[in-house]
């Protein structure tokens, strides 16, 4: 059974990773799983200087999913290769660093740093958060700035590049679009969608920030008829990310059309739901008799 997926000139050992923003810098999961079984861990956001990130509460628990506004909170470039890099390079699975940033110079400068001071598998970016003032949206939202942001980075490192993008714009397949255009080697779909809960009895938003980032089951859908949208549109690898809880939820984006996938708000319910899914992969491979992941996305409405 083949479960490799290619990003860029880099082979991933199987198609399940773990999605930025949930599984820490990776040392927050090493007592409850093994972390050899993963395909590619996304590190948390990482920006140019620290940042504490927003007010609390950050995190709420809504109707099958999570609200989120936790605002980038990292430790910064140089935390991060002082804290982080040791314990993530030694990792046998594929590592992504997750950049975010408010300007394009931003993005290029903490890549092109990292890429010299604390160099992993390559870089996811973050050009899709909701929660913070500049950069995230303001970039994401417009296929110009993908272009820019995605070429400048292109231009400064050798590695593989991912764009995550955004489910909160108006058609996403033209971001995807100019993504590709500008040299990233797959994209990640999705970020989280734009929600906000109010507290009826003291008549306010629970949130400080008043919206954040809606993830978790509740946003399946959306991600799956993204991904399909998406995976057309370009002919760069999608990564399927979005409310995926096990192994139906996994294959529902695989079959649409995603090469690999990422798991987040599933792991703060169940850490081992990387190898349910794993497992659930290989159990459908061979139900079908199929020999490689890759093969899945051909059986849809066949
Ligand atoms: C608490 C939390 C923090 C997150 N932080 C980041 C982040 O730093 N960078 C990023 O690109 N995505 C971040 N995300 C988004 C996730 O990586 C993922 O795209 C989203 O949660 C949808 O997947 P899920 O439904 O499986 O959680 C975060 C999500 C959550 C819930």
């Amino acid at each position: 059974m083949d479960l490799t997926v290619r990003i860029g000139d880099v082979t991933v050992s199987n198609p399940v990773g773990v999605a930025s923003g949930t599984f820490g810098y990776g040392s927050e999961y090493e007592q409850l799983i093994d972390l050899k079984s993963i395909g590619a861990l996304f590190t948390k956001a990482v920006t140019w200087e620290p940042r504490p990130g927003n007010r609390i509460p950050r995190i709420i628990e809504t109707t099958s999913g999570l609200l989120n506004s936790i605002g980038l909170a990292n430790v910064g470039r140089e935390g991060f290769a002082k804290e982080k890099y040791p314990f993530l390079s030694g990792l046998s699975c594929s590592t992504f660093v997750n950049v975010a940033g408010n300007t394009e110079d931003d993005y290029a400068r903490t890549v092109e740093w990292l890429d010299e001071h604390a160099p992993l598998t390559g870089y996811e970016l973050n050009v899709s958060c909701p929660n913070v003032k500049e950069g995230g949206l303001s970039i994401g939202g417009s296929p110009r700035m993908v272009e820019v942001v995605t070429r400048r980075v292109r231009a400064v490192t050798d590695k593989p590049v991912i764009v995550k993008l955004t489910p909160n714009v108006t058609d996403i397949t033209e971001i995807a679009r100019a993504a590709e255009a500008a040299g990233a080697d797959a994209l990640s779909a999705m970020n989280t969608l734009v929600g906000m809960v109010i507290d009826v009895d003291a008549c306010r938003s629970v949130l400080p920030g008043k919206t954040g980032g809606l993830s978790g089951p509740a946003v399946l859908p959306v991600g799956v008829a993204i991904v399909y949208r998406v995976s057309r549109a370009v002919s760069i690898p999608v990564i399927g990310i979005g409310g995926i809880d096990g192994p139906d939820s996994a294959l529902q984006y695989l079959l649409a059309g995603a090469s690999a996938l990422q798991i987040g708000t599933a792991n703060f319910v169940d850490p081992t739901v990387t190898d349910r899914v794993l497992e659930g992969i290989r159990s459908f491979l061979s139900h079908h008799n199929l020999t490689a992941a890759g093969e899945i996305a051909g059986l849809l409405d066949r």
